[in-house]
């Protein structure tokens, strides 16, 4: 009989790795609650709809990556931006607060092909301000993917652009494609079906034939109208006047199409052929195309496995994966195991981490579990120290060891016991 196996593309997060998506979870969280962010949670199911009308008929995920009951007209979500909007315009948020800041962490799903940072089901980190139309807010939300990512130590770049407004982009289109129709038969089959619904992709094709052809294209930078040209650069001074370092990409075409003005990346080259480890911008126009107030939005989501394979190549990362157990208890008989038992009650509703084995095992075999485990200390209840009335403390790290009195309640021993426990590990007693 052959075993079963996860699908291609989806992924178990295993216990070993669960450290970092802790620790990333709960950094975004507090940084989020730093700037004023509120957390959502959306349904995984949509009506297809909602994508096709927000993410835009001629993308690569509406196209080819969306996973559809075609029967049903659902999908499951490919992102987290048109299910927020379509939460934020379905409960009148607006009416309640003009300007929501809100965050959401969970699996997307997208049909790609899976290779080292590319999944089927993956996880994003997305955080959206809905209602300001300022360029500093473009920058402020910049700077707090940027401070995320500079709290896990992980250092990425950021590729900056503008996609215009429908006041300058269609002018920008259409010089683009008299541009590129002179070459089209050198281009790839994708971007010379792009050529005409989506001539914007052209620019960021990640072939070197297409890449070639596109060096010479004119720069959407310089055609943007007077009102998105001062929205760029005040953007640009903002970053700026924070210390925020950027490179202008006028290739960097997000693969989008609800984007406006700004448009943002941030990169790596340490996953290969997959850089992209976050990515957003401005949606002036989606929340009204959606049937919503016409109100603007800025965005951005974060490739959770993307972001901690770089946290795992994080040395700093690997060292403090260690223990997550604080003592050890081995019992070496049956009155013992009891007094371990309600011992390590007592030690767990003090907050600490414990760990006992209730099977008879000998002490060597004992000493040995609790080595795996990585555990700080042991607490060794053997026949003699029961009838003593003094256990053995030991220092697994230091290997040193010495008497612990098991006089007094139970209770009382625990309290005596976390104390030594905490001052060993370094934990302040919350008491
Ligand atoms: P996106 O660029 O499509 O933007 O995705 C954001 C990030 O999700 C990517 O930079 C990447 O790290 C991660 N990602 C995407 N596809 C995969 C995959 N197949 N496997 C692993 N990671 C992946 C959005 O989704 C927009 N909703 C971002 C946004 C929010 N714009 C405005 N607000």
């Amino acid at each position: 009989m052959t075993t079963l196996q996860a699908i291609n593309g989806f992924k178990d997060i295993l216990p070993d790795q669960i450290h970092l998506w802790q620790r990333l979870e709960a950094t975004a969280t507090d940084i989020c609650r730093r700037f004023g962010m509120r957390e959502i949670r959306t349904p995984i199911l949509e009506k297809t709809e909602l994508f096709v009308r927000s993410i835009g008929e001629a993308t690569d995920v509406v196209e080819k990556e969306m996973y559809t009951f075609a029967d049903k007209g659902l999908t499951m979500r490919p992102e987290a931006t048109a299910s927020i909007m379509r939460a934020f315009i379905e409960h009148g948020m607006h009416v309640q607060q003009p300007v929501q800041r809100l965050y959401t962490m969970g699996p997307m799903f997208r049909h790609e092909r899976p290779q080292k940072g590319r999944l089927r089901q993956f996880h994003q980190f997305d955080a959206e301000i809905i209602g300001p139309t300022e360029p500093q807010q473009d920058a402020e939300l910049i700077a707090m993917g940027h401070l995320l990512f500079s709290e896990l130590g992980v250092k990425v770049s950021l590729e900056l652009n503008s996609m215009g407004c429908p006041k300058c982009r269609p002018a920008f289109r259409q010089r683009l494609i008299a541009g590129l129709e002179g070459v089209q038969d050198q281009l790839c089959e994708d971007c010379r079906r792009r050529l005409h619904t989506n001539p914007l992709r052209v620019l960021d094709c990640k072939k070197p034939g297409c890449r070639a052809l596109v060096a010479d294209a004119p720069s959407i930078q310089d055609a943007l109208c007077e009102n998105c040209t001062s929205h760029f650069a005040t953007l640009r001074d903002t970053l700026d006047l924070l210390g925020i370092p950027y490179n202008l990409n006028r290739f960097m075409v997000r693969g989008l199409d609800y984007y406006t003005r700004t448009t943002f990346e941030f990169v790596t080259d340490q996953l290969g052929a997959q850089s992209a480890v976050g990515g957003g911008g401005r949606y002036d126009g989606l929340i009204a195309e959606l049937g919503g107030p016409a109100v603007s939005g800025i965005g951005f989501a974060i490739g959770m496995e993307r972001l901690i394979l770089l946290m795992e190549q994080n040395e700093k990362e690997n060292s403090a994966a260690l223990s997550d157990t604080d003592i050890y208890l081995a019992a070496l008989g049956p009155e013992e195991l009891k007094h371990c038992t309600l011992l390590a009650q007592f030690l767990r509703q003090q907050g600490l981490r414990v760990a006992l084995d209730y099977s008879g095992r000998s002490l060597k075999a004992q000493m040995k579990i609790a080595g795996r485990m990585q555990a700080h200390y042991t607490l060794i209840v053997g026949e003699q120290e029961w009838a003593g009335k003094e256990a053995i403390l030991r220092d697994m790290q230091t290997q040193q060891q010495g008497g612990f009195s098991l006089s007094g309640s139970p209770l009382e021993q625990s309290e005596r016991l976390a104390v030594v426990l905490r001052a060993g590990s370094g934990k302040s007693d919350p008491a």
